[in-house]
């Protein structure tokens, strides 16, 4: 007979994007909710007294008024290898490189330390309700491979790549054309479409990548359309420069990806601050998808992103912690940094909006909204139970709340990894 879970409790149910329609008709809480659960996947959503009634058999797990049973968070652009150099202090994006990030991902030249960091990251990310991240690895090979065995392990869907990057970097941190080529080929042969994991063709930024690079990886992507494409584009207005020195022939930043065939459905592109019209247009007519990173723009100092405007164009949006140059592993943390980011460019974000996109939105991003980021029948069972009152502070704040929309905007801003109390995974309970 199947095991069959039954989580019942405050749950949350999408019918739409509310960045494209009304919040209040498209994100809803069902107070009385249920999610039936059997072989990982959610079988059934309904009302707690109907399928307890209906399933006698299911195990159950009850949560009070005071939880929200969401979709796992999905973090759509991260760097695990930056896990032990989050928050370094004060610089801006290309010294913030040089200096911090590329000695500590140069220390993943050891695959020992690669798989130690990437179990640290998989079980800190858990722990603050991440169930899927997408992320970059180093140009070491062994370093995605660490990363895809640790999901594996765990049984989280995964999206990752090795890291490409043939120049401006440091000699340890080199790879070339053909080596990027021929290790990221060997890499989706080992893992894209196996189990849970997804393989992104990682090259790291136009900076770092000659035409050459980027034209091998546009090569292999042709061959293997069905894979993601991640990458950087348009952060600081200083990087921004430099693409421009360093692709003098591009018309902007955007086509130095798309001069090698590095744009399409499939392509997720992190940050998007200082996009000319053009780059807007082009993504777009391709459904190119863009990643917000809001504590990572603010910690490096790097710009506002124009939610409001750029979901008006229909692009597809994923919200991101974007660690390490993010200063939280927390997607609560992010939402809240999200929130920020809309009140100083005056178009703040609702609750609703906010927990979709790093949910739902971020799944939509990497072609995964048929599998994950949503509560509803046929899903994976990836689900992150919150408590909204998790601490002495959110807790006064939850008591006066009004309404489960009052109450979860509370732990959006104040919570972290305290306000999550379960993570399923595929069905199972974590931790
Ligand atoms: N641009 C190129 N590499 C990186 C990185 O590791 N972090 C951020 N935030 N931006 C980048
Ligand atoms: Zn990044």
């Amino acid at each position: 007979m199947t095991d069959m879970t039954l989580l019942t409790g405050p749950t949350l149910c999408f019918d739409g994007n509310p960045l494209q329609q009304a919040w209040e008709d498209v994100v809803r809480i069902d107070t009385d909710g249920a999610v039936l659960i059997a072989n990982g996947i959610i079988t059934q959503v309904g009302q707690a007294a109907a399928l307890k009634q209906a399933y006698p058999e299911a195990a159950v797990t009850s949560y009070g008024a005071d939880h929200l049973i969401c979709p796992g968070f999905v973090d759509a652009h991260v760097h695990y290898p930056q896990t032990a150099m989050i928050a370094s202090w004060g610089k801006r994006l290309i010294d913030w490189l040089n200096d911090y990030t590329f000695p500590e991902e140069m220390r993943l030249s050891d695959p020992t330390y690669a798989a130690a960091i990437s179990a640290r990251y998989l079980d800190l990310t858990l722990a603050h309700g991440t169930t899927t991240v997408a992320s970059f690895c180093t140009i070491h090979p062994h370093s995605a491979d660490a990363l895809f065995k640790a999901a594996q392990t765990r049984n989280l869907r995964i999206v990752a790549g090795k890291t490409c990057m043939d120049r401006n970097a440091p000699a340890g941190l080199r790879d070339t054309a053909q080596t990027a080529y021929d290790d990221s080929k060997a890499l989706i042969d080992r893992w894209h479409g196996k189990g849970r994991a997804t393989y992104a063709i990682t090259p790291r930024f136009s900076p770092t990548s000659t035409p050459e690079q980027l034209a091998a990886l546009g090569a292999l992507w042709r061959e293997y359309p069905d894979c993601l494409m991640q990458t950087h584009l348009s952060e600081q207005t200083d990087e921004i420069a430099w693409v421009s020195d360093l692709h003098p022939q591009a018309r902007d930043y955007l086509d130095t990806y798309e001069a090698q065939g590095l744009i399409g459905e499939r392509a997720v592109f992190g940050h998007a601050i200082h996009l000319e019209p053009r780059e807007i247009d082009r993504i777009t007519e391709t459904g190119a998808a863009l990643v917000h990173c809001p504590t990572s723009n603010t910690f490096i100092g790097s710009g506002l992103f124009d939610m409001a405007g750029l979901a008006a164009r229909h692009i597809p949006i994923g919200l991101a912690t974007d660690t390490g140059g993010g200063s939280s592993f927390s997607m609560l943390r992010t939402m809240a940094a999200a929130y920020e980011i809309g009140q100083l460019r005056g178009t703040p974000l609702h609750a609703a909006q906010l927990i979709w996109l790093a949910t739902a939105g971020s799944a939509g991003s990497l072609h995964l909204s048929d599998k994950i980021g949503s509560i509803a029948q046929g899903y994976e069972a990836d689900v992150t139970v919150l408590n909204l009152s998790s601490t002495p502070a959110i807790a006064q704040r939850h008591a006066q709340a009004k309404s489960h929309w009052e109450s979860l905007f509370a732990t959006i801003m104040m919570g972290d990894d305290r306000a999550v109390a379960d993570v399923w995974v595929a069905g199972d309970l974590t931790g």
